[in-house]
């Protein structure tokens, strides 16, 4: 067995779900346990079991068989250690709760799987004087010092094959076919599927809109005989002017999706007809694909050698086909967005596809 400065490390899972956390917590206990013979607590319902005790060990029978099983087997909350709820709706900060639990526990770190916001939560850990590493999962691929996160190949296929399968309704139909997709500030997911799935304009957050602009992009499409087009908006896409008064959409649900609005608008603009879907937590939900079980493997077996070694208070980023350890405060808070000259934007331009913003 190699040497180990961690000899107890815990590990949870926090933030929504996404397809790759089972597979990255594989990576990680499994070399933790069979390299470095490091033990494994697995903590229960994210940050919220941590306060409440809530963990067990983990053995090979737990670690076996979870590779392509969606969601979490440590379940998940989005529960944050500082702002814990209790059942008046009261928070309390439970920071220094969760750091004596911690203690009691034995744990030398305690392995962390989540996205931006888990990212900063670690963050308030370390500061309480736990010993943290991070790996990212998201399926929105927003947080800052890795290249990709795991869970958004898997989610930007199921968006890729909506936009695939909404084409044969829109043609049969000579519709307006606009979908909507999760990411929530960030553009990854619609950018990505609405690429991949050929869709004939993209609205991201990163590039406000005019609505003028997608219907006239539209009537131009009609004008050349095409019978339908398709639209693929992020959840967090805005127009340029902001949604201002929109009366009209008040009420609950889906009245309040941005898509439902962009439907409605470029029904009243071109005098096609359009439909609206919102593909929601299908996109999180289901087996990773390749590219998400090989990256969640890299980086869970690269954080057992950062365990090893001690190197605590950093997150596994990806970077290229190797990794590299970004240390905690270069990551929390920052979201990364998509660049507006990023290569997929340029390349969709140059084949006609709208952003909005011509
Ligand atoms: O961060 C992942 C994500 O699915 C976002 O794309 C979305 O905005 C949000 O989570 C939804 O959160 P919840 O699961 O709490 O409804």
């Amino acid at each position: 067995m190699a040497k180990s400065k961690t000899k107890r490390m815990g590990i949870l899972t926090a933030g929504g779900d996404c397809p790759g956390l089972n597979a990255a917590i594989r990576g990680v206990a499994k070399a933790a346990r069979g390299e470095y013979g490091i033990e494994v607590v697995g903590i229960y319902d994210g940050f919220q079991g941590l306060i409440e005790n809530r963990w067990r060990m983990l053995d090979w029978d737990d670690l076996s068989g979870i590779l392509t099983i969606g969601g979490t087997m440590l379940r998940t909350s989005r529960t944050k250690p500082h702002k814990y709820e209790l059942p008046d709706g009261e928070t309390i900060d439970m920071t220094a709760q969760s750091y004596e639990n911690y203690k009691s526990l034995g744990l030398d770190c305690l392995v962390i799987l989540g996205g931006g916001g888990t990212q900063k939560n670690a963050l308030k850990l370390v500061e309480a004087g736990c010993n943290v590493i991070t790996l990212p999962k998201t399926i929105d691929n927003d947080i800052a010092g890795t290249d990709v996160c795991f869970g958004y190949d898997t989610a930007v296929t199921i968006g890729t094959e909506a936009v695939d399968r909404l084409h044969s309704t829109a043609d049969s139909h000579k519709r307006i076919m606009v979908l909507e997709l999760m990411g929530n500030k960030s553009g990854w997911l619609a950018l990505g599927a609405g690429v991949a799935g050929g869709a004939d304009a993209i609205l991201i957050p990163e590039i406000p809109f005019e609505i003028d602009s997608v219907a006239a992009s539209i009537g131009e499409r009609d004008r050349r005989g095409k019978r339908f087009s398709i639209v693929a908006v992020a959840e967090g896409a805005e127009p340029a002017g902001g949604f201002g008064d929109d009366d009209e959409y008040e009420g609950a649900g889906e009245t309040h999706h941005v898509a439902t609005r962009v439907g409605r608008w470029l029904e009243g603009q071109t005098g096609l007809e359009a439909r609206v879907t919102i593909l929601g937590y299908v996109q999180r939900g289901g087996s990773p694909t390749a590219a998400d079980r090989l990256l969640a493997t890299k980086l869970g077996t690269a954080a057992a050698d950062l365990l090893a070694k001690g190197r605590y208070n950093v997150m596994v980023g990806s970077r290229g086909e190797s990794w590299q350890a970004v240390p905690l405060e270069e990551v929390a808070g920052e979201r990364r967005t998509v660049p507006p000259d990023h290569d997929w934007i340029r390349a969709a331009r140059r084949i006609g596809t709208s952003f909005g913003d011509e």
